[in-house]
């Protein structure tokens, strides 16, 4: 039987003619490339034959996500296959690291070639189409120079008048003779109080007995809306099989909420009282932004919060395990500070307050996984060849997705036993250690970093000058629950008295 010949298979033969030579011409290009940066071949993850698409990978996920061990998983396949290695899930080259080295280099030297919009846009774009998290390039550098503006002076932005009465409606809720309460479950409320006094000049009143129903549907939309888009992240291009009719409509009310807020500011004009004190909506409004951005900038900040209370807890479910921390810190606090509220000046030069806050960030970090995309083709320094000393070559539109949780346990960078809490490895490290990416680094570093630690400070150190014993009644160890940051699943169960 000869070859069918007529127009149609001719074309056809043509076309996979021109499929093989551009594919031939890409492979040789991509070659030459890795010959130029003198790259190694990357471990890759073994897979079942039968799963050449990767999609019992995928299930494989979402099954540890289900079961709160995704992790301690993610550690496993590092410790299997070393600091970098590749997965091929669903057609996409995802590239994983741990590595100090390599994260630097996303983060900052490489910065310009990895972009975060691809992953997250589709996820967030529902609630923030043009929020800061779902944008790279000029976009992004317009809106970053709008908060860093905002941002950049400290000392203004920290209202300790509003820290305090968060801070008094906060010990309404501990409940008395050290009995046994969810500080995260309060942490949590704390968190979106003080994140919208800030945002919005208006605490959403979380920890309050009786908060006003619009508020308390703003607080109950913005849990839905952080849940589902953490879900969605990991379930990958399977999230498109789930019904996203209540994240919608969350994601609708919480827009509407917060434009409500924006479109006063902007009614109000620039305001002269300047005892109405700072926040961002009004900072942003002074500079001349819409009632939009002001919307997408405000709920960024907003979906932000939760890592406040992703640190607060993690410290107090570590305290709650070494009394010995408890009371150095404790007079550590009432020596520098004494009994009445703190003031800026003097919660910056308590070097073992920041040592217990940036360990307890070394243990729970708020974005344990991150991950980016290429926009080119590159290189990573690191993970080639047989004691991965070489380069690898990273192909545009490959994913990279980096483990803080795992970089913050290493020997290498933390000293012995990184397992341990010891908040006095900081007396030899700096923040900016190798791999201690609490904050991430480089252009795209958290621009609430310093706003953060001075708020998380403040409760730290008027808890330990009110209570000296912090009780442990966790059930076991902590459980991973990866919401828009790491929360313990059990709650953090402990008493103050
Ligand atoms: C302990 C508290 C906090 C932690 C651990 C934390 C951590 C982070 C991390 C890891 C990122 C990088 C995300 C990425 O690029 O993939 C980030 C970004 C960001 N954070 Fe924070 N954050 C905290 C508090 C805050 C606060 C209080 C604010 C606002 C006042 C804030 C505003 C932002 C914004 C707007 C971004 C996006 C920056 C950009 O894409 O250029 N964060 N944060």
């Amino acid at each position: 039987m000869g070859l069918p010949t007529g127009p149609l298979p001719l074309a056809v033969l043509g076309f996979l003619v021109l499929m093989w030579l551009f594919k031939l011409r890409r492979a040789h290009s991509l070659y030459a490339l890795e010959q130029q940066y003198g790259c190694g071949n990357v471990v890759k993850e073994k897979v079942s034959r039968l799963d050449f698409l990767g999609v019992l990978k995928v299930l494989e996920f979402a099954h540890h996500f289900r079961h709160k061990t995704a992790l301690e998983y993610t550690d496993t396949l590092f410790k299997k296959y070393g600091n970098t290695y590749m997965s091929q899930i669903l057609g996409y080259r995802i590239h994983f690291t741990c590595d100090p080295a390599n994260i630097k280099h996303i983060l900052s030297t490489g910065f310009a070639d990895y972009d975060s919009s691809k992953l997250r846009g589709p996820l967030f774009n529902p609630i923030t189409p043009h929020g800061i998290f779902t944008v790279d390039g000029l976009d992004w550098r317009v809106m970053r120079d709008q908060l860093r503006t905002q941002l950049s002076n400290n000392r203004r932005i920290c209202d300790f008048v509003m820290f305090e009465q968060q801070f008094q409606t906060f010990l309404q809720r501990v409940p008395p003779d050290g009995q046994r309460f969810d500080i995260q479950g309060c942490f949590i409320s704390l968190a979106i109080d003080i994140q919208s006094g800030f945002a919005l000049g208006d605490s959403v009143g979380s920890l309050h007995p009786s908060p006003a129903p619009a508020k308390k549907h703003f607080a109950e939309d913005l849990h839905v809306i952080k849940e589902t888009i953490v879900r969605d992240g990991f379930r990958g291009p399977l999230r498109h099989l789930s019904r996203k009719l209540e994240f919608r409509r969350s994601c609708t009310r919480a827009r509407r909420f917060v434009m409500d807020y924006a479109e006063r500011e902007v009614a109000k004009g620039i305001s002269q009282d300047n005892a109405e004190g700072y926040y961002f909506m009004k900072g942003l409004n002074e500079k001349g932004a819409d009632a939009a951005q002001l919307a997408n900038q405000t709920l960024s900040i907003l979906l932000a919060n939760d890592s406040i209370a992703t640190t607060l807890s993690g410290t107090f479910f570590l305290l709650s395990q070494h009394k010995r921390v408890v009371s150095k810190l404790r007079q550590i606090v009432l020596e520098e500070i004494g009994p009445n509220p703190p003031t800026y000046d003097q919660l910056t030069k308590i070097p073992y307050l920041t040592y217990v806050i940036h360990e307890s960030m070394r243990f729970f970090p708020a974005a344990p996984l991150n991950a980016r995309t290429a926009n080119k083709h590159t290189v990573l320094p690191f993970g080639g060849g047989l004691d991965g000393s070489k380069p690898i070559l990273i192909r545009k539109d490959d994913i990279l997705v980096f483990s803080s949780w795992s970089s913050h346990r290493s020997e290498a960078s933390f000293g012995s036993n990184p397992e341990e809490f010891r908040p006095e490895r900081w007396e030899n490290l700096g923040a900016d250690v190798a791999g201690f990416i609490p904050f991430n680094k480089g252009p795209r570093i958290c621009p609430g970093q310093r706003y953060a630690m001075i708020a998380i400070s403040y409760m730290v150190a008027r808890l330990m000058q009110t209570f000296s014993n912090v009780t442990d009644y966790n059930p076991g160890p902590w459980v991973e629950r990866i919401s828009m940051t790491l929360e313990n699943d059990n709650g953090v169960l402990v008493g103050l008295s």
